[in-house]
């Protein structure tokens, strides 16, 4: 593998995401490849359609879900520090659809690490949406880390 060969891992801040993290920064040290962190956020319209709190607001709600991701980044980075030294991190907050924005980050990536499972869904599923579109959507090998059992 190339020196500059680069590992990207999508963050959602679950244990599953924060599994993934560490196993491609294993792999890093292994390649000695960079590791690209990404976290995507997306203003539900969920969120705009909520009776109890209509319109105007006061909170700029993209502003805050932006601000919540890229604390929820930090924190993910913070958790799994002992595991990222020595390995050159880059993060990206990217406002979007998970699974888009980790395959438009994966375009010139060695390989996309995610979690089976995030922090939404279904329980019954034995793989999110997100992990299951990366898979059928990447433009590289996506690796999916069966992380903590539930
Ligand atoms: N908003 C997000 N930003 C970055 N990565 C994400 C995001 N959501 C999910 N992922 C990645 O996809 C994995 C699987 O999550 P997901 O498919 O959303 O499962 P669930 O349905 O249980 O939430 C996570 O462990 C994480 O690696
Ligand atoms: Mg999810």
């Amino acid at each position: 593998m190339e020196p500059s060969s680069l590992i990207v891992v999508g963050v959602d801040g679950s244990e599953h995401s924060l599994a993934a993290v560490r196993w491609a920064a294993a792999e890093a040290q292994v390649r000695g490849a960079r590791l690209r962190l990404v976290t995507a956020w997306k203003v539900s319209t969920l969120m705009y359609a909520a009776e109890a709190f209509p319109p105007p607001y006061t909170v700029d709600l993209e502003a805050e879900m932006r601000r919540k991701a890229e604390d929820m980044l930090e924190q993910a980075c913070e958790a799994v520090a002992a595991d990222l030294a020595g390995v050159e991190v880059e993060r990206m907050v990217r406002n979007g659809p998970a699974a888009n924005v980790l395959c438009e980050a994966s375009a010139v990536a060695d390989m996309l690490v995610v979690g089976s499972r995030g922090h939404g869904g279904f329980s019954g599923l034995l793989l999110g949406s997100v992990s299951h579109q990366c898979a059928q959507q990447a433009p590289c090998p996506v690796l999916i880390v069966r992380g903590p059992a539930a």
